[in-house]
């Protein structure tokens, strides 16, 4: 499963780099709001620091609109991936990117028959969102594994983005769902690395390793 951040602060987005643990990179319009930052600058910055896509969604409602920025945003960058709400309007300008080959990641998507409209727009992803589904108890993981089985069933090449994420349960859950993709903020990425076992294991190796008095190097 790729990791994608789910995050508009470019420190972040960095240092999850550096661990070599980032296939792209997610932002929408909250996001941007939260960096305080310009949104058309931020998307430059991120593009230039990693090769992976990057999702910058348009803040248009209908499809002229939508085309008009989405085509503005792409020419920031070749990995610019265009973010379009699921609407009738931004599946039909997903129809219209896809065409054109530019990738586009179908947002706001909550129940599997809207991931098959996103499919069949030609959406090179579909984000489910998973942790609003929960907060209004619905289990988002069975709508994740409803959208592989139909995309499976008919061999759609859309790739399931499991948005919304919010903790390591998450993560694992969409793994074990068959999500092709989870975008999940930094802390909870770098969250995913701690165990207090690991941590009590290597202080016990530290301090046995220390009463050999020896040095590998
Ligand atoms: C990412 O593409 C989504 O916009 C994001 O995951 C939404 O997360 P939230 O529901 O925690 O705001």
């Amino acid at each position: 499963m790729k990791f994608f951040a789910d995050t508009a602060v470019v420190a972040e987005i960095a240092e999850l780099d550096r661990y070599g643990l980032l296939d792209g990179v997610t932002t929408n319009p909250s996001l941007i709001a939260k960096s305080g930052r310009d949104f058309k600058e931020v998307i430059a910055e991120i593009c230039a620091m990693i090769s992976g896509p990057v999702s910058a969604e348009v803040a248009a409602m209908q499809f002229d609109g939508m085309v008009a920025e989405g085509e503005h945003l792409a020419r920031i960058a070749g990995n610019v991936v265009i973010k379009l709400p699921l609407t009738l309007d931004g599946l039909r300008a997903c129809r219209h990117f896809s065409g054109k080959g530019i990738k586009t990641n179908v947002t706001l998507c909550f129940s599997a028959n809207q991931a098959l409209l996103a499919a069949k727009a030609g959406a090179t992803y579909v984000s489910p969102f998973v942790g609003r589904l929960d907060d209004i108890a619905i289990d988002g993981m069975d709508l994740i594994r409803d959208i592989r089985q139909i995309y499976d069933n008919y061999g759609f090449a859309t790739q399931i983005l499991a948005a919304s994420v919010r903790n390591a349960n998450h993560v694992r859950w969409a793994a074990l769902a068959g999500a092709d993709v989870a975008t999940v903020p930094a802390s909870v990425i770098k969250g995913l690395a701690s165990h207090v076992l690991t941590d009590k294991g290597l202080e016990q190796f530290a301090r046995d390793w220390a009463a050999t008095g020896q040095s590998i190097l």
